[in-house]
């Protein structure tokens, strides 16, 4: 992968930015940098799924030269709210491949879920420098996505704060003798719970995350722990690191975002407080940095920092992810995608919070992992996968 600062000059001009998923939480948040750093970006596009009233207030405000909404029954509602305006307007799954597709050198890709796919490899493919939030892209098109990387000379920043971490880690001390990685994971909103208290669970209480303010999908894959299979899948991508090799710690204070662990027997550290604009700014800026507002550390008064072992039993979705990731090929395409069926149904009330790892799982095993060969096989895995767990779903949902 391209990762060197030393083939790229700081920024003396604006950068010209496109945010896909400008409206969710890693969109807003990159815009409020960008408003708290004026003359350092210009906006090249915005996309939003549904969500067109805060999409035509950031264009409005942000005059990109083209706005996006996901949501092709919505287009019209885009267009009269931007009437007036000289900001063209779009719509639909294409559209969104065509504003990462636009002359932006820097990309933030912050749509959730394999939704997000297209349009960030769209972005790789013409080689721009791509913040990566959308983590579940790398986890269900993996290697294909690393080889547009490499073939077109992208960048990938990572955005999620434990593998932007590691990456400061390796910025300020190389790649070479490392013994392994260590993911820092909160624990979620159930961390001392029993298995058995969660069956009740509902959804507000799943995205009340204690740490992190965030989207909806992200906060309930927090509170399974799937978000740091999920994670564990994407370092294991973006640092070239076999699964056994990753190690995932429980650190409930979400400070130290993540450590390099060296032969040697040194380990690096990131620390900040947990809010996602230190991260952000960092990809933002890289390779210098830029001021961001979030808390800084009193550690004097939090005192203490404490950590804990994964516990697989009542976290099995950990567990899950470890095995897709072992397994490899197509296996994270399928955990993914029935994870994505599993989150929006528990969601939408159709299934209950311990019926999620049960979806993917059985997904998991009714559909045998073959080698990644094309995206057009994975898109048909990744729809083979939808299925199966929508089945799986409705069946849980008569039993309740
Ligand atoms: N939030 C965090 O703190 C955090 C931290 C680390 C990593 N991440 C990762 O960053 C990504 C975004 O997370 P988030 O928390 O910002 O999510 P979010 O708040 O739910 O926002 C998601 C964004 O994607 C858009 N979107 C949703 N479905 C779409 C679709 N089918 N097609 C096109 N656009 C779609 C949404 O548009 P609408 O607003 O119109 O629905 C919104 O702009 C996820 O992959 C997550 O894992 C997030």
């Amino acid at each position: 992968m391209a990762i060197t600062s030393a083939n790229l000059k700081p920024a003396a001009e604006p950068r010209r930015l496109t945010i896909l998923g400008s409206t969710g939480s890693i969109g807003t948040s990159t815009i409020d940098l960008i408003d708290r750093n004026p003359g350092a970006f210009e906006i090249e596009a915005l996309t939003a799924n549904k969500n067109v009233k805060l999409l035509a207030e950031q264009a409005r405000r942000l005059r990109p030269q083209l706005a996006v909404v996901a949501d092709p029954g919505l287009y019209q509602e885009l267009k009269e709210a931007l009437s007036g305006t000289n900001i063209a307007v779009a719509a639909g799954p294409e559209a969104l491949v065509e504003a990462a597709g636009r002359p932006a050198s820097w990309v933030m890709s912050a749509i959730v879920g394999a939704a997000g796919l297209q349009a960030t490899l769209a972005a790789v493919r013409r080689g721009a420098c791509v913040a990566l939030a959308n983590k579940e892209s790398l986890v269900c098109a993996g290697d294909l996505m690393l080889d547009a990387v490499k073939r077109h000379g992208a960048t990938l920043l990572p955005v999620d704060s434990e593998h932007n971490a590691i990456f400061q880690c390796f910025e300020a001390e190389g790649r070479k003798s490392i013994e392994k990685l260590i993911l820092t994971a909160s624990g979620g909103p159930f961390r001392t719970r029993k298995r058995e208290e969660l069956r009740d669970v509902t959804p507000a209480q799943a995205v009340a995350h204690p740490n992190w303010d965030m989207g909806a999908k992200i906060s309930v894959d927090s509170a399974t722990m799937m978000n740091k299979g999920l994670e564990v899948i994407e370092a294991s991508h973006l640092f070239a690191m076999p699964e056994d090799r990753l190690d995932v710690i429980v650190h409930p204070q979400s400070i130290i975002h993540s450590m390099v662990a060296y032969e040697d027997g040194s380990v690096l550290a990131q620390l900040g407080s947990p809010d996602m604009r230190t991260p952000i700014a960092y990809t933002l800026a890289w390779p210098q940095r830029m001021p961001a507002p979030s808390a800084r550390l009193d550690l004097a008064k939090i005192a203490t920092l404490t950590f804990e072992a994964p516990d697989e039993q009542r976290f099995p979705a950990l567990r899950l992810a470890r095995q897709a990731l072992k397994e490899g090929g197509t296996a994270p395409t399928i955990l993914n995608a029935a994870n994505e069926v599993a989150v929006y149904s528990f969601l939408g009330g159709k299934i209950g919070y311990l019926d999620m790892t049960a979806v993917v799982e059985d997904t998991l095993t009714a559909i045998p992992a073959q080698a990644m060969t094309s995206l057009e096989q994975l898109g048909a895995v990744d729809r083979e996968a939808r299925a199966v767990a929508d089945r799986r779903v409705q069946a849980l949902g008569l039993k309740r």
